[in-house]
Order: structure tokens, then C-alpha cells, then sequence
């Protein structure tokens, strides 16, 4: 009986441990994704180049770094949070025979380490990228590009902007690079 109150009593403590971590994750942005056609212009903007290493900063279902992997043989790390997302994303790099190259953490983005950098991409919210940036500060190395769709880094200067008017579904999107 003790036994069975002390597995009960764990397994709830792990539950409402899990249930914290969860809610702990700030959600820096719906998932949107950004259209294959763009994908492709970030990267070429972000100058990405083979064994590079790149990482996108809340990857949806990881069309940024299976392209940036597949296309342009980078090293390629996404982050996020949302597990069917992450699987979805996980699943595909497997599929394709990519796991080399290409790898989604589950994880919040504001705890990873992105020091190790080349290229950073990020589709998020204007808020979000402002709570984001102060990190990329402290961690980037210089000479780091980033490259950011439709939201400015508000207080960094872009050094290229591109403007596509419409990507063929009537959408309008801007990117901007920066250089750290
Ligand atoms: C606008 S979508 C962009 C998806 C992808 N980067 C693209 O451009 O197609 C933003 C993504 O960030 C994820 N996200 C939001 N907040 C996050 C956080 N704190 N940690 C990890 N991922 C997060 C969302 O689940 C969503 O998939």
C-alpha cells in the first residue's frame, strides 16, 4: 500500500514537473509557415555556404533547415518547441536521409547556444524578436549573419533588404540581413 502511494505520489510530481516545463516555454509566435520560394531567398541572402552551420529560431515543420541541408549542404539546427512539429520535422530530415546534417532540438529558444553560428534565421513576432536579440548579442560571433522575414531587428541595421511583392499566392514579404 505504502509502495503504491509512493509511485503515485512520484508519477504526479513528474506529471505537474513535465506540465511546468511546458508552460514555461513562451510562445514567441504562431506557426506560419514561410512559403518553399522565400525559404530559398533567405538562405541566399544569408550567403549560406556548404558545412556552414545555420539554425532557425522556432522551425515549424522544418522546411528552413531541410532546404538549407539538402540545397546547400549546410549544417543545419532547428529549434522547436511544439512536439508535433518537432516530429513532423524529425521525421522528414529521417526520411530523406539528412539526420547528418539536418537536426530539430525540442526546445525553447531562448535557452539554446547559438555560438557556434554562421547564419541565424528568424520568422517571429516584433516583440519577440526584441526579446530574442539580447541573446543573439551576448552569443553570436562576429560576423554571424541573420536574416529575418517580414519583422525588422528593431535597433540593428539591415545591411541588405529585399522585398518580394507577391510569392505567387498574393502574399508580400520583406527580408532583411544583418551582420553582427
Ligand atoms: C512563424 S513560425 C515559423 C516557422 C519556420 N521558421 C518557417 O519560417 O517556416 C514560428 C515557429 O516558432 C515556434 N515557436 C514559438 N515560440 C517558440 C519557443 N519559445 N521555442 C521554440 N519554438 C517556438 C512556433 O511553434 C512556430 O513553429
Amino acid at each position: 500500500m505504502m509502495r503504491r502511494t509512493v509511485v503515485l505520489t512520484l508519477t504526479a510530481a513528474c506529471v505537474l514537473g513535465v506540465a511546468q516545463q511546458a508552460k514555461e516555454v513562451e510562445k514567441l509566435a504562431p506557426y506560419y509557415p514561410t512559403p518553399e520560394t522565400i525559404v530559398e531567398k533567405m538562405l541566399k541572402l544569408g550567403e549560406l555556404k556548404a558545412d556552414e552551420k545555420t539554425f532557425d529560431l522556432g522551425s515549424g515543420d522544418g522546411r528552413i533547415v531541410i532546404m538549407a541541408a539538402q540545397k546547400f549542404r549546410a549544417i543545419a539546427t532547428g529549434v522547436e518547441f511544439d512536439a508535433d512539429l518537432w516530429k513532423q520535422s524529425t521525421d522528414r530530415i529521417k526520411s530523406l536521409g539528412l539526420e547528418k546534417r539536418a537536426r530539430i532540438i525540442q526546445g525553447d529558444i531562448m535557452k539554446q547556444d547559438y555560438a557556434a553560428a554562421d547564419l541565424i534565421t528568424v520568422y517571429l513576432l516584433p516583440a519577440s524578436n526584441d526579446k530574442v536579440r539580447p541573446l543573439l548579442e551576448k552569443q553570436l560571433k562576429k560576423g554571424t549573419r541573420i536574416v529575418a522575414h517580414d519583422f525588422e531587428m528593431s535597433g540593428w541595421t539591415a545591411e541588405k533588404t529585399e522585398q518580394v511583392d507577391d510569392d505567387g499566392e498574393g502574399r508580400s514579404h520583406t527580408l532583411y540581413l544583418y551582420r553582427r
